[in-house]
């Protein structure tokens, strides 16, 4: 399907009028593709998805929803939870108290992979979890901490690698059961993550287009990783900001593996990695 990018100014357009979301600083090549494929599952066109979007509220909200990408999974990219767990969270052992954010969780795998995390490491207690997202569908699957197992299977393998594998050592090995931490059903296909981690987080419905630190708290730690790939330089720019002011000094922004801090706001941190430090003093 080919889509003109006067139809991609319109459909923003329309979604910026009609309701609080504002799309135009999304990168544009990601966002055409996701609103080719709403236009071929839906069988439909550009005008045709536009009424339809001006005569239903409730439509409008699920295309939004359905714009956004929120693939994610339990322990994403272990490397980055080893670099958590070996070489971030334990500066932050001696606080009387530890805040972490993480910002675009989509259903919630970042946050069971972080409290399993904490909780492994004897961090669990002094640790407050806020976790944010645009898409309030998202939030509910994360409150339930229910996922798929067969279609989930490699969360396993992550697991190992993060939480029973010691990477700098390969002749330590901790056995630790997933019964402790998750259920799993295989006749019903699904993994269910126990209460004591589902009681937990803080979950809040916020967008990093508009909104400022909702949580009127600091932070030591914030991830928002898989999130800002889909955001264009300006909008990127604007989100690291809120994410240094919302940082106590020596606080770390997390970003994905493909994201990177770019311009301006890349003297405020100090990089090792997909980790960002916040300085600081500020030379300037
Ligand atoms: C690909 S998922 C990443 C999930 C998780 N952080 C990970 O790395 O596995 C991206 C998430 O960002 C959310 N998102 C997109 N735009 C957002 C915005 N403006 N404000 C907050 N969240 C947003 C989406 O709803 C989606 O759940």
């Amino acid at each position: 399907m080919i889509i003109s990018d006067q139809d991609i100014q319109l459909f923003i357009s329309t979604i910026k009028k009609f309701s609080d979301y504002d799309f135009s600083d999304y990168s544009e090549k990601s966002f055409k593709r996701r609103l080719a494929k709403i236009l071929s599952d839906d069988k439909s066109n550009i005008n045709s998805l536009i009424s339809a979007i001006l005569k239903n509220k409730e439509f409008l909200e699920k295309v939004v929803k359905d714009i956004t990408v929120n693939t994610t999974e339990l322990f994403r990219d272990p490397e980055t939870w080893h670099i958590l767990r070996y070489q971030i969270l334990p500066r932050y052992k001696n606080n009387n108290a530890i805040n972490i954010w993480h910002a675009g969780c989509s259903t919630g795998q970042e946050v069971y992979s972080m409290l399993i995390l904490l909780n492994e490491i004897g961090l669990f207690d002094k640790t407050n979890i806020y976790a944010t997202d645009l898409n309030v569908d998202v939030l509910e699957t994360a409150k339930k901490g229910v996922y798929k197992y067969l279609f989930n299977i490699g969360y396993l393998d992550n697991f190992d690698k993060v939480i029973k594998e010691n990477p700098f050592n390969y002749e330590s090995y901790n056995d630790v059961p997933y019964s402790k931490y998750f259920g799993i059903d295989k006749s019903k296909d699904t993994i269910k993550m126990k209460s004591f981690l589902l009681q937990k987080p803080v979950y809040k419905k916020h967008d990093l287009v508009r909104d400022d630190n909702i949580f009127s708290i600091k932070f030591d730690l914030i991830l928002c990783r898989n999130v800002i790939i889909y955001f264009n330089y300006n909008l990127q720019n604007k989100v690291f900001n809120l994410f240094y002011n919302s940082l106590y000094t020596k606080g770390c922004l997390v970003l994905g593996m493909h994201e990177t801090i770019l311009g301006q706001n890349a003297s405020k941190f100090e990089k090792k990695g997909q980790a960002y430090f916040k300085k600081e003093f500020l030379s300037f």
